[in-house]
């Protein structure tokens, strides 16, 4: 009788949280995810494979050109009037995270991107914040993008808040390497490399240049990189 009673509830709580989740915010709250295919012909959809999506309020939208990155394990979630667009990849976006509260964030991310494992973008109360990522950006391990500090930071004479938040923007062909950090307002150029465990607190202006280090500096220019690694055939290509 007890087991009865526990399963009503269990199905009871499914139910209500299926709705709430599902139906009332998908449905009825105005937000949408929007698969465009190669000809630019819209269509609704309810899931994405290795994407898990939660709208927490209302009139959001979620665009993803085909064919989709090969999301794993990735997670976004949305709040009031916000906006997300992904450009075509077929390349694996793996636990890529978007936390995007409570009202009007818009993210960008360009053709061919890829996170290797773990790329964390996070907002703060403040609405309107844009993060764009470039074409042809390859994330590593563990990066993460913030628009926020989360806290407040006061100058202590005239008490005026000295870290509001900012966007971030990206730009093409950028290589971001495993367990940076880059923080709110700053934007990179095309064609930049940003070296292992940088945290990158200001502008990276020149394209074709290697920032890195904490506070990550210009460490190298008039470089490009590609996304294969070096094979034999290039070694008489090295330089000494
Ligand atoms: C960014 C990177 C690719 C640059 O390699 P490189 O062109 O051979 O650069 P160099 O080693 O010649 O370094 C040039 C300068 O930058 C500095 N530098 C390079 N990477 C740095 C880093 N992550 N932090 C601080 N300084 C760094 C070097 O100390 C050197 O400084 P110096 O000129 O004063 O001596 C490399 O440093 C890097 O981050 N490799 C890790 C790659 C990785 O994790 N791959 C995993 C798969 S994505």
């Amino acid at each position: 009788m007890d087991m009865i009673v526990n399963m009503n509830i269990i199905c009871k709580n499914f139910w209500k949280k299926f709705y709430n989740k599902f139906v009332d915010q998908l449905i009825f709250g105005g937000n949408k995810i929007i698969a465009v295919d190669q000809n630019g012909k819209e269509k609704r959809i309810f899931f994405v494979r290795g994407l898990f999506i939660r709208f927490k309020g209302k009139n959001s939208t979620i665009i993803l050109h085909k064919p989709f990155p090969k999301f794993i394990c990735s997670r976004i979630s949305l709040g009031d009037n916000s906006k997300v667009i992904f450009k075509e990849s077929e390349d694996r976006v793996k636990k890529f995270i978007i936390r995007g509260k409570p009202n009007g964030v818009f993210v960008t991310v360009g053709k061919n991107f890829s996170v290797m494992n773990g790329c964390r973008i996070i907002f703060g109360k403040l609405p309107g914040m844009k993060v764009n990522i470039g074409d042809d950006c390859m994330f590593a391990t563990n990066i993460t993008l913030r628009t926020s500090d989360g806290h407040i930071v006061r100058n202590k004479d005239n008490n005026k808040i000295l870290n509001y938040d900012k966007g971030i923007e990206i730009g093409n062909h950028c290589w971001v390497v495993n367990n940076s950090q880059i923080f709110k307002g700053v934007k990179i150029a095309d064609n930049c490399v940003i070296g292992s465990n940088s945290l990158v607190l200001k502008n990276c202006d020149e394209p074709n240049c290697i920032y890195a280090g904490m506070p990550a500096r210009k460490v190298k220019e008039n470089i490009t990189w590609e996304r294969r690694g070096i094979e034999v055939s290039d070694l008489e290509t090295l330089s000494d």
